[in-house]
């Protein structure tokens, strides 16, 4: 092979050794998809994803603890009766008991309600002072509860809300009526309600709020809220006071009923001592047809149906008015006769 042969062999050799070894050509690059193609993920079907819609609860999955505290007046007869009826009607179910005025026994009913793990604990306190510790493990376990009635001194984070009467006002408006029945000032008694009761604190304390200059308050006793308990209450302090007295500011119509039955044993008419008691119940009316009461003072024991539906309102987790007073009236002797026959208790 000559020289020329030999230069042209090697270049058409190594030109095909190149091309050998030569990198494919670029694969054509695969298409991004478009970004408005790809499934947006708002848009993918979300039906089993979403928690599933808690099922609210009705008055008939309720159960309520009321730890009533007592049947010491027709005033807590009507109460319980409130409460027994309308979970009744309503088809909640109602677990009922009756401590006999005794706080312990509020206490303990609690804790079993507690450890039963109601759905809402309703409490009537028999006194303001002492519910801590109780109101501390029912929350703690998640079950609210509604302070009914009277009052408690518990902090307000300890329970969820308050209905009842406004005892301070209550008083006051006593003290008003005793202004105008005694316009050249008098010297009075007062037979008070259960000791450390909200309902007796907060009587008592509007009642000075309102009270004339000129009217004297010369004793203060309890009588428990009770008939039985008023009369000898009354009865010492005519002994006492024999002739002295002008005006009677008594806590309650039961305790009206056992004072004027004192009265009337010491020889007393009607009007000789001008008395203002607080319910509104048929007794009180009946003192008021007699004479012997010169006004009422307006207290509701009729609280149930409120209270039901603010335990089903807290069981589905809304929200409720942490104070709930009730709108209440005077009454006077003038028609007392003619609405006796439609008072409800
Ligand atoms: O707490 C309400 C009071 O308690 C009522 O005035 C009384 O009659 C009841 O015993």
């Amino acid at each position: 092979m000559n020289r020329f042969k030999f230069v042209i062999v090697m270049i058409v050799a190594l030109s095909m050794l190149l091309s050998a070894c030569q990198a494919p050509a670029a694969a054509p690059v695969a298409e991004a998809p478009a970004a408005e193609e790809a499934p947006a993920a708002e848009e993918a079907p979300a039906a089993e994803e979403a928690p599933a819609e808690a099922v609210a609860k009705t008055y008939a999955d309720l159960t309520v603890c009321y730890p009533q505290l007592g049947a010491e007046s027709d005033w807590r007869t009507a109460n319980t009766a409130s409460f027994k009826e309308t979970a009744e009607q309503l088809g909640v179910n109602l677990i009922f008991s009756d401590a006999q005025q005794k706080q312990e026994n509020q206490i303990s009913a609690m804790r079993a309600c507690i450890q039963q793990g109601v759905d809402v604990i309703a409490l009537p306190p028999v006194v303001e002072d002492g519910w801590d510790a109780v109101l501390t493990e029912a929350q703690d376990e998640g079950i609210p509860v509604i302070i009914v009635d009277r009052s408690v001194s518990a902090d307000k984070s300890l329970y969820a809300a308050h209905i009842g009467s406004d005892m301070v006002l209550e008083g006051q408006k006593a003290a008003d009526e005793m202004n105008k029945l005694l316009p050249e000032g008098g010297k009075i008694i007062e037979l008070s309600g259960t000791t450390g009761s909200g309902a007796a604190v907060g009587r008592a304390e509007g009642f000075r709020m309102n009270l004339n200059d000129n009217i004297e308050i010369i004793d203060s006793q309890t009588g428990n809220f009770t008939t039985a308990e008023g009369k000898p209450v009354m009865e010492a302090f005519l002994k006492k006071y024999a002739g002295e007295i002008d005006g009677a500011f008594i806590h309650n119509d039961n305790m009206a009923i056992g004072a004027v039955e004192a009265m009337k044993a010491a020889g007393l008419e009607p009007g000789d001592i001008k008395v203002i008691s607080v319910d509104g119940t048929r007794g009180g009316f009946q003192l008021m047809i007699d004479n012997w009461v010169q006004a009422d003072v307006e207290c509701n024991p009729l609280l149930g149906p409120q209270v039901m539906e603010m335990a089903l309102t807290l069981v589905n987790g809304g929200t409720v008015d942490p104070e709930t007073l009730t709108n209440e009236t005077v009454y006077y002797p003038e028609n007392a006769a003619e609405l006796l026959p439609s008072r409800q208790y």
